[in-house]
């Protein structure tokens, strides 16, 4: 028998949400819909499946060759789940480019899918606040976006220490590579172990240096310095009159105006895995030591609509995943406790007779329409058996501020029982009082 039971597990990498994980994750995606619509974002959304070429074209090796859920339909169409937003996001405004007020501002949380080992911080399956500003190549633009993402850390409850953005510029990174002389198969290699510096050790970052991008000792030290010398970095590569630098230098101008100095800063080591990003990147850090992974990342990609039409829309952006934003604020204890659910619990008196049974029923209904109709959060007590207690005991597990009980003595004298179930305290009203207020 027990061989053909189904598992009650759901599949590798993906949640069940129970009502109180649903309630958690509402509750980010509320702050998430409140902090975008204060800058004036609109919401949007696109399909879970889109032809797999959307994300051949961009999304960068790893993503599409490792990560993706691909299939053919009945009709032999190569189709994929999608693995992130953004090319639908670029598909969508290519489609319409002609009609839109540029520069828009959009904002969508859709779940998407990766085919990843499940660890921590990442899942096969996830939610992703994308927020998006496109028409516009300006800095400005690239500072709205993290300051409505430190917004929305702030308006979680975190401080300054707590998290940390790290910027840096795709076009600096190609000048530096220049300037150190290097060839594009070199400036390939030099990306990849870039990108994965935070999580090798700094003997086997120097071993594919030399292994792979081919450098020469001494340019290995060089590297070494200047990548741990960010400014130094910088003000060498400004004096190349390197165009990257430069941006960073003017986005480095703006957070210092808006004295974001501690929650923004240049890290040359941030180049981020997707193919399309054409300027300034940027990734989100937790400084917990439990959690390790970026918290979102995004950047300007000012190419993408051009694989679907004949466009020039700047844009720029970034994700942020639901899971290492929940780790964030369950490391950092900055999740709301449970909130009062429900305002009344409208019990039943507990009568076998048949007849006063459904004097007790069509009351309890009589009453919770009454009170639906305030707005108030209303639940009723299902059967004529259970005792009082019983009853009383489950409303307070819901969180019920309020009883309301009634037996013959109550419906003869048109009167309630209140129960204030915080307090344990009760008064009797007049019904007609109680439905009054
Ligand atoms: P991404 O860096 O691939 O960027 O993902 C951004 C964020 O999504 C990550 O920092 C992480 O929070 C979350 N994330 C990614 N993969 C997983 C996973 N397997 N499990 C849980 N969370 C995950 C993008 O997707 C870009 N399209 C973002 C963007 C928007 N750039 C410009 N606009």
């Amino acid at each position: 028998m027990n061989n053909t039971r189904i598992s009650t597990q759901p599949y590798k990498g993906s949640r069940d949400f129970y009502p109180e994980d649903l309630r958690l994750r509402d509750y980010i995606f509320g702050i998430w819909r409140e902090v975008c619509k204060s800058y004036g974002y609109e919401e949007y959304d696109g399909p879970f499946l889109e032809s797999f070429e959307l994300y051949a074209a961009k999304s960068g090796e790893e993503l599409v060759n490792e990560q993706l859920y691909s299939f053919t339909d009945r009709g032999e169409r190569k189709i994929a789940i999608r693995p992130e937003m953004t090319p639908t996001l670029a598909r969508m405004v290519a489609a319409k480019y002609k009609a839109l007020n540029f520069p828009i501002r959009w904002f969508s949380i859709p779940n998407l899918w990766r085919y990843e080992k499940p660890q921590r911080g990442r899942l096969r399956e996830f939610f992703q606040l994308n927020v998006d500003v496109m028409g516009i190549d300006e800095i400005s633009a690239d500072f709205e976006v993290m300051c409505l993402a430190i917004d929305i850390m702030k308006r979680a409850g975190a401080k300054e220490g707590m998290f940390e953005l790290r910027i840096n510029n795709r076009k600096l990174m190609d000048e530096f590579y220049n300037f150190l002389g290097l060839t594009i198969e070199q400036k390939i290699e030099f990306s990849k172990v870039l990108d994965k510096k935070a999580k090798i050790s700094p003997e086997d970052f120097n071993k594919i240096l030399e292994e792979k991008v081919l450098l020469s000792e001494n340019q290995i030290k060089d590297v070494n310095n200047l990548l741990s010398q960010p400014n130094t970095l910088l003000e060498q590569m400004l004096s190349q009159k390197s165009n990257g630098a430069k941006e960073v230098k003017e986005l480095l101008k703006k957070v210092k105006d808006a004295n974001l100095e501690n929650f923004i800063k240049f890290d040359p080591t941030i180049v981020r895995g997707l193919a399309y990003y054409t300027g300034i990147v940027f990734e989100q850090f937790d400084l917990n030591p439990q959690n390790t992974r970026a918290m979102f990342g995004g950047g300007r990609y000012n190419d993408l609509v051009k694989i679907f039409a004949d466009a020039s829309v700047p844009a720029t952006g970034f994700g942020m995943g639901d899971v290492t934003f929940m780790d964030f604020l369950t490391a950092w204890k900055l999740l709301p406790q449970n909130q009062d659910e429900l305002d009344y619990m409208i019990t039943r008196w507990p009568e076998t007779n048949p007849e006063k049974a459904t004097i007790y029923e069509n009351l309890a209904s009589e009453i919770a329409i009454k009170l639906r109709a305030k707005g108030k959060k209303v639940l009723v007590w299902l059967d004529n058996f259970s005792k009082l207690d019983k009853q009383l005991k489950f409303a307070e597990r819901k969180n019920a501020s309020m009883a309301v009980i009634f037996g013959e003595n109550e419906i003869k004298d048109k009167t309630v029982i209140i129960k204030n179930l915080r307090t344990s305290t009760q008064e009797i009203l007049l019904l007609e009082d109680f439905l009054k207020n």
